[in-house]
């Protein structure tokens, strides 16, 4: 079956409000892998994102969209503790991957950042081979045998759809590569340490309209054994891909709910004048 009709056929339930997916989430946990409660992050004296409650139901892709400078790319690198090192970071309120805070003492950052990957707007291969960075992370996490990686590097080349490109150039450098070939290289790499969450951060706003096809059909097919929270200024991917969308508007949640709504009949002006083209 085609991604697409994959989607369709397999549309997650959709509750109408937020309230009522907190509700959802509260009686059951086990089907949200990460959420959110009243978070508010700044840079010092800077408040960048305002108590913001949102929660992912595993196995769906959401869309975060809003105009420049609302605060999703800050509210997604949230999510795996990227913001932590920034100078002046803050935060109050929490998020729950699995139902256990992000901050708890017990959480190790680096396992919490092999089940919640990230692909950045930017493709940012390493400074080694094409295969290497495949198998980067399954090296650093020590998660396969030595034997076990050539494997690894073609199968995860062969799912994004860049193994017949490189196969005979895998110990070349990833920097001849196309913009777009890179970026389907850095989520080879993502996909090769088995997240259970991808944050996606306007992942094809430097790809051409194939690549971006071959990267939406991707999420489609992956989901929904893989959770994605895409962030995207492309109205229109945010409508192809996403089963609900999150609109941000000066570091708050303004409006959240089901793709269709939230574009068809948003509830807030704002929602409104940005889905409609006429605002950021
Ligand atoms: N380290 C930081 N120190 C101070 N302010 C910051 C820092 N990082 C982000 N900000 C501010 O936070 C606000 C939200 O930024 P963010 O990058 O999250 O927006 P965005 O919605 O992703 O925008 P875009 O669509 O342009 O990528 C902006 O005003 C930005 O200047
Ligand atoms: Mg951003």
């Amino acid at each position: 079956m085609e991604p697409r009709e994959y989607v369709r056929e397999h549309r997650f339930e959709e509750p109408a409000t937020l309230s009522q997916r907190q509700e959802h989430s509260n009686n059951e946990p086990s089907d949200v892998v990460i959420e959110t409660r009243g978070l508010t992050i700044g840079f010092s004296q800077k408040t960048v994102l305002s108590n913001v409650g949102l929660s992912f139901p595993r196995g769906s892709i959401t869309a975060l969209i809003g105009p420049s400078g609302s605060g999703k790319t800050t509210f997604l690198r949230s999510l795996n503790r990227l913001n932590d090192d920034v100078k002046g970071f803050r935060h109050s309120g929490d998020v729950l991957f699995n139902s256990e805070s992000i901050w708890a003492s017990k959480t190790d950052v680096l396992s919490l950042r092999r089940r919640v990957g990230m692909l950045f707007q930017r493709a940012n291969p390493f400074p080694m081979s094409i295969e290497q960075n495949v198998i980067a992370g399954v090296k650093a996490h020590n998660i396969a045998k030595k034997s076990q990686l050539k494997k690894i590097a073609q199968s995860r080349l062969e799912e994004v759809g860049l193994w017949k490109a490189v196969e005979h150039r895998l110990h070349d450098s990833p920097f001849r590569l196309s913009g777009g070939q890179q970026q389907l290289l850095c989520l080879a790499r993502a996909l090769a340490i088995g997240p259970d969450v991808l944050l996606l951060d306007e992942p094809t706003s430097a790809l051409d309209p194939m690549s971006i096809e071959a990267v939406e059909n991707l999420i489609l097919g992956l989901s929904p054994a893989i959770t994605f929270i895409v962030v995207t200024h492309n109205l229109a991917q945010a409508r192809r891909i996403s089963h609900s969308t999150a609109f941000f508007f000066e570091g708050e949640l303004k409006e959240y709910g089901p793709t269709k709504q939230v574009f068809e009949e948003p509830s807030q002006p704002e929602t409104q004048r940005y889905v409609s083209g006429r605002l950021g």
